[in-house]
């Protein structure tokens, strides 16, 4: 595997088109950190914020969101975004920013973004039509050195959970 990697990352780029799926979460065995692992990740980011994303969301609503990177080290950098929940249906998400591409309840940057200051990728995200507690925003962005390897770079992972609930009154 370590071997693999270091073929690949020789090459002309192993994930020309971003990060393997589900990679954001901390936990999961391809995780971002599994491969960028020179530096200990930052666990629970002061740097990476959700903007736009209220605590208890309505259902069937969409919320223009963005994902704010504020890092003193990163170069360029790219995210992850995983949301999940109990229930199948954890909502969708839709972009316009050319950099990012959108599968349901999962997006994520397909090329590095050069960081001048704070770093903004923007989605919108449509809340689940049904009532849900704890839907999860699984985010990773790297701190990146722009050597076009998985080296040198510092990963921060966030998590954000938030209820999907009707507005009292309604
Ligand atoms: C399975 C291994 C693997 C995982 C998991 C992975 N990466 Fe990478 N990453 C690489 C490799 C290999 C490269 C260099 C080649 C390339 O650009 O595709 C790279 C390059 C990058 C670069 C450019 C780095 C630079 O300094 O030029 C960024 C940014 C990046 N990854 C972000 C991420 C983020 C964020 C995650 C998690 C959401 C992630 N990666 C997960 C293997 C991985």
């Amino acid at each position: 595997m370590a071997a693999a990697l270091l073929l690949a990352a020789g090459g002309a780029g192993a994930y020309p088109d971003g990060a393997p799926w589900g990679a954001s979460d901390p936990d999961a065995t391809e995780s971002c950190a599994s491969c960028h692992y020179d530096y200990e990740p930052v666990m629970d980011s002061a740097a990476l914020s959700v903007e736009g994303l209220p605590e208890i969301a309505t259902p069937g609503r969409r919320y223009r969101l963005a994902l704010a990177f504020a890092s003193d080290t990163a170069v360029t950098s790219g995210f992850q975004l995983t949301i999940r929940g109990a229930g199948k249906d954890n909502g969708m998400l839709v972009t316009r920013d050319e950099d990012v591409e959108v599968v349901g309840a999962a997006g994520r940057s397909t090329s590095p973004r050069p960081v001048g200051g704070e770093l903004r990728w923007h989605i919108e995200w449509q809340a689940p039509d049904a009532e849900a507690d704890c839907i999860e925003f699984l985010i990773a962005a790297s701190a990146a050195n722009d050597d076009q390897s998985p080296f040198g770079d510092t990963i921060h992972y966030k998590a954000v959970a938030i209820d999907v609930a009707a507005p009292v009154g309604d």
